[in-house]
């Protein structure tokens, strides 16, 4: 096939060498932003005048029936049409003759690929939102559901202090309520239209910048032509705010290994998200789980892939950048793959009340409170820490809890020790007094737990705004 860019060429380009530098096959995925770019640039081009208003409106129903045509699989792509951008204008010169070669006045496959990545981003960020808030709002539901419940909490994974169950998921529903927030900063940074930076220095031509600009309703333009057409922050962006929700995913996901070991038996996952062994007939593995951590470290490895690919390029554009493509797709159609299974997987997950309990009351998560009790009577806190610590030395001896000690244990160790100290080895009584803002108590739980509802209203308000601009404009 002959070039499009072959006037300067007598010879063919290598059959390997084509291959190896197509990107057809992966950057179809763009082709949808791809043609609503090439429309909203074929209409100011008419509008301009740099073409005529007839010529603008059969570029755009030629488009509009490639689009067409690609939509009902009627068309299909070789290594030679080298990219999406070339695959349309070939299929657009089929459907209308020479006019077609029109289209490319005062662009570049630069901008033009700098277009369709930020059309790209602005729509997945909406798409991983929409994740995030449902999860979000799964482990909301699950811990309202179930409120009540205790289970140890851990720090070095020993059993420190008990906590609501409650307290536990919200902790988590907390980071993906930052992802939220990172992600709408991702879109604002993919909100920003590069179309009209030609190669890289502008162009001769009368265009309107913000006339494309707001067909296609980006908020800001770039400033810099040679900015726009290599800028990839917006792609560094994206995927740093994908890695970290992996990162978020997997230690839930981690959790969720551990809780459904016989080890600690914490939690059921629903049959929907387990599976067997094809050899021991008991297995029931939380394979979903396991395989959203095990998927954390590809999407890292995109987020270091562009990286390393963007520190040695000098401007402007540079085909190293094509390689910006396929770790975005991959890293964005796995995180939000993920974020699906864990909303559904939480959705459906339930904990093992009982398991809990046995666990909180083993390991002397009440010590704290009881050395609080000494220190409130006046002992210093240090001395007090002593005095318990040395009970648990001798309970541990003993193969006993604290609740066990007997009164005049109790007095031996210290005098302050009365009766009354026993009421402070209840777990729920240590739950409940932990007030403090942010803290277990179900008070302080039941007010994080709306002030998280009222962040995650105001984002989901944001999205949905957002979501019919793009859509009703672009
Ligand atoms: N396939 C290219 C990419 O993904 C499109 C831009 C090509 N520009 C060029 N001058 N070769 O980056």
């Amino acid at each position: 096939m002959k070039k499009r860019w072959g006037g300067r060429f007598a010879g063919a380009t290598s059959v390997s060498s084509e291959h190896f530098l197509a990107s057809v096959q992966f950057d179809s995925a763009l082709v949808d932003y791809d043609i609503q770019g090439s429309i909203a640039h074929a209409q100011m081009l008419g509008v301009c005048g740099i073409i005529t208003q007839e010529e603008a409106a059969s570029l755009q129903v030629g488009l509009r029936e490639v689009h067409r045509r690609i939509a009902a699989g009627e068309c299909g792509f070789t290594a030679a049409d080298e990219d999406v951008h070339m695959w349309v204008e070939r299929l657009l010169s089929e459907q209308i003759g020479p006019l077609a070669g029109k289209l490319h006045t005062a662009r570049s496959r630069n901008d033009q690929v700098a277009l369709d990545t930020h059309l790209f981003v602005r729509e997945k960020v909406l798409v991983l939102m929409e994740g995030t808030i449902r999860l979000i709002r799964a482990l909301m539901e699950r811990a309202d559901t179930f409120c009540d419940i205790l289970l140890p909490g851990y720090t070095h994974l020993q059993r420190a202090q008990p906590v609501l169950w409650s307290h536990h998921l919200l902790a988590y529903a907390w980071m993906f309520e930052r992802d939220s927030r990172r992600l709408q900063g991702c879109f604002g940074s993919a909100n920003c239209s590069p179309l009209g930076a030609g190669a890289l220095a502008g162009t001769t031509f009368p265009i309107d910048r913000v006339l494309v600009s707001e067909t296609l309703s980006f908020d800001a333009l770039y400033e810099n032509s040679m900015d726009a057409v290599s800028d990839r922050d917006y792609l560094i962006d994206i995927l740093s705010a994908c890695a970290t929700i992996m990162m978020h995913l997997s230690r839930l996901s981690e959790e969720l290994v551990l809780w459904t070991s016989h080890e600690f038996g914490f939690v059921h996952l629903s049959d929907g998200f387990c599976t067997g062994s094809s050899i021991m007939p008991q297995k029931r593995n939380p394979d979903c789980a396991e395989l959203i951590r095990g998927k954390c470290g590809r999407v890292y490895g995109a987020l270091i892939s562009l990286l390393t690919t963007m520190k040695g390029l000098p401007l402007a554009y540079n085909k190293d950048l094509q390689e910006d493509k396929e770790c975005l797709f991959d890293a964005v159609r796995t995180t939000e793959q993920c974020l699906g299974i864990m909303g559904e997987m939480v959705a459906e997950m339930s904990p093992r009340a009982p398991a809990m309990e046995r666990a909180m009351e083993q390991g002397f998560l009440n010590a704290t409170e009881l050395a609080d009790f000494l220190a409130a009577r006046g002992l210093p806190f240090r001395d007090a820490h002593h005095v318990v610590g040395a009970l648990v030395l001798q309970c541990e001896r003993e193969g006993k809890r604290l609740e066990d000690l007997s009164d005049a244990e109790l007095l031996a160790a210290s005098p302050l020790l009365t009766s009354d100290a026993r009421s402070c080895l209840s777990y729920s009584r240590a739950v409940e007094r932990r007030t403090s803002r942010g803290g277990t108590a179900s008070t302080a739980v039941a007010e994080q737990r709306n002030r998280l509802e009222e962040r995650v209203d105001a984002i989901e308000r944001w999205w949905g705004d957002v979501r019919d601009r793009v859509s009703a404009k672009g």
